[in-house]
């Protein structure tokens, strides 16, 4: 799909920010794409719809000769270009600066004072507290450009040519620590590249309605259905287009929520009628997990029995052609393998998404270019209710991985019951839309206490809640200490199986969101 507006193009050297330099360009409301460095083309150079260009940080050295360069066409193309660290070290590279090596890597908080008036530094203060991590750094200014910065330890943070309309941060005006980071880009982006077409939802909408009508035409399309945000926006999308010739299949693995099958199903059942199609496969679910401890192969069963049971329900409907994903805009820039590195693999996701390859469908993906704020946007754009948009993420394998080791019907129900009582009072104080994701665990460890006069030997439940901006890394949320108090005695008065509760001071990293 060609979105028409003004558009910033990202080109990636495999930095761990570029796609926070992408969100934080769709924040100001300017759509932008990220490509990575070796996969520029005459097509994307030719867009004439690319007010700038942004060049980001990456883990090589421009002094390494197998190191990625800068393509020429890219200045020939005379768009104002900002680089960001590695970034800013190619430019040096191409216009005959000097790099040199730090002998030690500067990492994390620095100071930096304005040297030079620039339109990038518009309406800062002289002084300003940034975000560096870099191992080289610039020896020597290249030809025609100016230093407008220098960072408390004399390392220079920023250079540029004004008449050429290229400018060069050592720091990372992305990251949150760069406390003037967004007037930094929005200074980019509205002053030096000049941009005036913002990027509306609503038209978003209006064009992915058009596409999909001539994509799709007349031909039926199946969805799988979890009812998180994705996949709802999704179908909703789907269903304004195509109408009767959208199925969806939502699969109750028996590992959801305490009533989030009822409410689904009535929720859904209205809207989509006879071609909402919900199969109860909990029976094989449970089966197949049975005696199973180790996070992965649980992981790895659920996924693989999802599959088979969405392509033996699929099967039964006739002559589809199509199937519907809800994959986003971060889920495609990662999937893009950058240096051929290998990245350790921490868990087997699984989503609805990656389904059924045997079928020959055709995938549609009509999110594929937002983030999942837009895509909660785009949600309220189709009026979908706020307590669905809003709704905390829900893993695929959903409560299997939160019952550490051996998972039974028994602990899945006390499961669901405490979880309940959490979230409900998370919601009811107003604290739910605060954090990014709170949850139970069920602990295989059971412990002695006292409840009025009697002993009891149960079970112990661990509560998370993160705060996080997409799930990648996240902070625990600190809750006060009334919070905890009464929840935790709420679980233990309400919920007989459980006589102790924990909560989880662990950020990400070193832990990871979920338990397994
Ligand atoms: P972790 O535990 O890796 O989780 O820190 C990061 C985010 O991803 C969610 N998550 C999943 N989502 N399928 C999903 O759709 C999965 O298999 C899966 N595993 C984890 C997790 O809830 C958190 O929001």
């Amino acid at each position: 799909m060609n979105i028409s507006n003004d558009k910033i193009l990202v080109i990636d050297y495999g930095s761990q920010y570029t796609q926070l330099i992408a969100r934080k360009i769709r924040e100001q409301q300017i759509y932008c794409l990220v490509y990575p460095y070796n996969k520029i083309d005459n097509k994307i150079l030719e867009d004439i719809t690319i007010l700038g260009i942004i060049l980001s940080g990456g883990p090589n050295s421009v002094r390494d000769k197998s190191s990625p360069n800068l393509d020429k066409k890219i200045l020939s193309l005379n768009i104002p270009i900002l680089g960001i660290c590695y970034g800013l070290q190619l430019i040096c590279k191409e216009f005959n600066g000097k790099i040199g090596e730090t002998t030690s890597r500067e990492y994390g908080h620095a100071i930096i004072s304005i040297k030079k008036k620039s339109l990038l530094f518009d309406k800062l203060k002289k002084i300003n507290q940034v975000w560096m991590s870099h191992g080289d750094h610039i020896e020597r200014e290249p030809e025609n450009f100016i230093i407008t910065s220098l960072s408390n330890n004399k390392v220079i943070s920023s250079i540029e040519n004004n008449d050429r309309k290229i400018f060069g941060l050592q720091f990372h005006p992305e990251v949150y620590h760069t406390i003037q980071g967004k007037k930094i880009l929005s200074n980019f982006l509205f002053k030096i590249c000049k941009i005036k077409k913002k990027f509306k939802i609503e038209d978003f909408l209006n064009l992915k309605i058009k596409t999909l009508k001539n994509e799709l035409k007349n031909q039926k399309v199946i969805c799988g259905l979890s009812g998180g945000v994705d996949s709802t926006v999704t179908s909703f999308l789907l269903h304004k287009v195509i109408k009767k010739n959208l199925y969806c299949i939502f699969i109750d693995h028996g590992l959801l929520r305490l009533n989030e099958t009822k409410e689904v199903e009535k929720f859904f059942s209205k809207k989509f009628g006879k071609n909402f199609i919900k199969i109860d496969a909990s029976k094989i679910f449970l089966t197949k997990l049975k005696k199973i401890k180790d996070p992965e192969q649980k992981r790895k069963i659920i996924g693989e029995t999802f599959i088979r049971v969405f392509e033996k329900e699929a099967r039964k409907i006739k002559g589809v052609k199509y199937l519907a994903q809800g994959t986003l805009y971060p889920d495609i820039i990662e999937s893009v393998p950058f240096f051929g590195g290998p990245t350790a693999k921490i868990k087997s996701h699984h989503n609805v998404g990656g389904l059924p390859k045997k079928m020959k469908l055709k995938i549609v993906e009509p999110l594929k270019e937002l983030f999942k704020d837009e895509v909660r946007n785009l949600g309220k754009k189709l009026k979908i209710n706020s307590n669905l948009l809003n709704r905390h993420p829900f893993p695929g394998p959903g409560l299997a991985i939160r019952i550490p080791g051996e998972l039974d019907n028994k602990k899945i129900d006390i499961l669901k019951r405490v979880d309940n009582i959490y979230i409900k009072y998370l919601k009811e104080n107003s604290i739910y839309n605060n954090i990014w994701q709170a949850f139970a665990v069920l602990l295989p460890v059971k412990s002695v206490g006292v409840m009025g006069d009697e002993r009891t030997y149960n079970y112990t439940v661990s509560l998370r809640a993160v705060t996080s901006v997409d799930g990648m890394t996240a902070d625990f949320y600190m809750f006060n200490k009334n919070d905890l108090t009464e929840i935790s005695k709420k679980i233990i008065s309400e919920v007989k199986e459980v006589n102790r509760v924990l909560y989880d001071f662990t950020s990400k990293p070193p832990g990871t969101i979920e338990w397994e």
